[in-house]
């Protein structure tokens, strides 16, 4: 009988054989006590890597990587702790205790039916895929020659067609699943009675987690109609999360255990992870349209710690990579923007331009403070006396923030050479009295404070209004007094992020690096990943701004109460008062009347 989890990792890690574990990834050769080999962590010829079976721990003499089998399969994974708990649980056949994050009789349950979905998942690629050798596919078979898509690439990406709205459910039902479980899997929906595919007609790419698991499918319509929205994703579902999900994950895992990798391109789409395969550069991945998100910059950052981003060139491309930057740089990685011309995407250039051209772009493409000033000259008119002052004030910003003073000071003098200001009044202008002096250091983080209730009505109207701001929405008033709405510091940072993005016509945003907690992190995920969905409109808009107004009153008007409380001053009472009024109103709808 096991007393305690201590006592659950201890049998763990005892029935776990970490030399077998290991050797999976990277061969092991034995030489006394320990077994060496080239080190799973990092790119190298001569092995520095080290195990002991007696102490069952690893450790790497060239990049510091050590631990135990668990740290090793949490990183070399790229999953959470409980998940690599889980995975050596079930190759150990141990069952994970219910007091272990996702153990014990419903964390097996939900097991199960993570297991049921892909296997069904799997089911229907494999469907879709056989489809496309069918007369049935003949369209889409067309169009994959016309964007020069051939065998190979199709079945390296598991291509497939959906060829009828039945075709998949009838397949699906023969191999033993139910339409209830399709409908949980985001394949099938029911209208008046019948069960059709969701993707119909679509051309598919499925979407492969890191372990090989088919979690989704993208769908791309080969209809012209711009009123056909071209790419459907599988929506939300217990094995489908967009926001931590990778396009391209599970090619990148093979790839990482067969040469290693130096740096990975994170671009937008599909096709442009396909084309950057098809052109030789097979490290490419793709965020699926969606700003990065935290989850996944540290995914990313176990496989590799060098990033590209290789973003469309249109204005919200580069909106994109200006959050994409900031996120991935926040995570810990060297990430580098590689700039595409005016309107292409990394498809497009390597069609048009060739490999050699697009490689060019990534030999040259700039660091994260780089691109965020080129971004900035780009948006002030440098030949007007007044915007080259903004230019600068914007610019020494971004730099302020760099901790390394020969990097300040390296573009300091970019913004000396565009502007023509003298290196004093730029170091000025930053707070900087001698260059070689350290950086002010940055302030420091709020004090962690407990987690709010995420499912309060409260916080679901900060994040609807977050989103809405992160969105641009077009019912947005910006004339309201956002400063006030919000209380939280994480809340008051990202409104004004978003605000700023927003007056700098989008083209470029004060860097985040004061956030710095991971709750801050998550709610500027939850933000820009917001899915909206019919009815999140101007009315739900006009509601949650007045219920953050209401929640900013009744928080004032609490201070206030504690503040006479102490003091008993008759003019606090008189401002608590005033408050009530204007609750009243709030509450009330706005109007002056009952
Ligand atoms: P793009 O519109 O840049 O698509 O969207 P693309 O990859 O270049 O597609 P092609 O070349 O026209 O076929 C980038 C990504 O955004 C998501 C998809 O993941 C897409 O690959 N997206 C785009 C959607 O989810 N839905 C859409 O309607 C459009
Ligand atoms: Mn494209």
């Amino acid at each position: 009988m096991r007393e305690n989890n201590l006592d659950f990792y201890d049998e763990l890690l005892a029935k776990t054989d970490i030399v077998k574990l290991i050797s999976a990834y990277t061969p092991l050769t034995r030489k006394g006590a320990t077994y060496w080999g080239c080190c799973p962590f990092h790119h190298e010829k001569t092995p520095s890597f080290t195990v002991s079976d007696q102490k069952q721990v690893y450790h790497c003499f060239g990049c510091g990587a050590s631990g135990n089998a668990i740290t090793f399969v949490k990183n070399i994974e790229s999953v959470d702790g409980s998940e690599a708990v889980k995975i050596l649980a079930r190759a150990a056949g141990l069952e994970v205790p219910s007091n272990v994050r996702g153990g014990g009789a419903d964390g097996r349950a939900a097991a199960e039916k993570r297991e049921r979905l892909h296997a069904l998942l799997r089911e229907a690629a494999m469907r879709y895929h056989s489809n496309l050798s069918t007369p049935a596919a003949a369209k889409h078979n067309e169009y994959l020659a016309a964007r020069g898509i051939d065998k190979e690439l199709i079945t390296k990406f598991g291509l497939g067609a959906s060829v009828s709205g039945s075709d998949v459910i009838i397949h699906l039902k023969s191999k033993g699943f139910t339409e209830s479980e399709m409908k949980e899997a985001g394949i099938a929906e029911n209208k008046a009675g019948n069960w059709y595919d969701v993707f119909y007609d679509r051309l598919m790419f499925p979407i492969i987690d890191a372990f090989g698991s088919v979690s989704g499918f993208g769908g791309r319509t080969l209809k012209p109609d711009p009123d056909f929205a071209k790419y459907r994703n599988t929506s939300q579902t217990p094995v489908f999360d967009k926001s931590r999900l990778i396009y391209g994950a599970n090619l990148l895992k093979k790839r990482k255990q067969r040469s290693g990798l130096d740096y990975i391109i994170v671009c937008e789409g599909y096709m442009d992870v396909i084309a950057l395969h098809k052109a030789g550069f097979d490290t490419a991945v793709a965020s699926m349209g969606t700003a990065l998100t935290f989850a996944q910059a540290k995914q990313l950052k176990n496989f590799c710690g060098r990033v590209y981003i290789s973003y469309d060139g249109d204005a919200a491309g580069q909106k994109a990579t200006l959050r994409g930057l900031d996120i991935l740089a926040s995570a810990g990685l060297n990430v580098k923007v590689a700039g595409m011309p005016d309107g292409l995407d990394p498809d497009d250039v390597i069609k048009k331009r060739g490999r050699e051209f697009y490689a060019g772009l990534l030999a040259n493409a700039s660091t994260l403070t780089a691109f965020k000033i080129e971004t900035l000259k780009k948006s002030f008119d440098l030949t007007a006396p007044d915007e080259k002052s903004k230019f600068a004030v914007e610019a020494v910003k971004v730099i302020k923030s760099l901790e390394n003073p020969v990097e300040r000071e390296e573009y300091l003098s970019l913004v000396q050479k565009y502007t023509g200001y003298s290196m004093a009044s730029l170091l000025s202008q930053a707070g900087i009295t001698d260059a070689a002096a350290p950086a002010a250091p940055p302030v420091p983080p709020p004090p962690a404070k407990p987690k709010t209730d995420g499912g309060s009505k409260d916080a679901k109207a900060r994040l609807f209004v977050l989103a809405c701001l992160a969105d641009d929405a077009p019912f947005v008033d910006y004339a309201e007094d956002f400063n006030s709405l919000f209380c939280g510091e994480a809340e008051k940072t990202l409104c004004e992020y978003f605000l700023q993005n927003k007056a700098q016509n989008a083209k470029s945003a004060a860097p985040l690096y004061n956030l710095v907690s991971d709750e801050q992190r998550e709610l500027l995920d939850a933000a820009l990943n917001y899915e909206f969905m019919a009815g999140d409109g101007a009315e739900k808009y006009a509601d949650c701004v007045r219920i953050l107004k209401i929640g900013a009153i009744e928080k004032k008007k609490n201070d206030l109460a504690e503040l006479f409380g102490k003091t008993n001053d008759l003019q606090i009472l008189k401002r608590i008062n005033e408050l009530d009024e204007r609750l009243l109103k709030e509450k009330n709808g706005g109007n002056e009347n009952e």
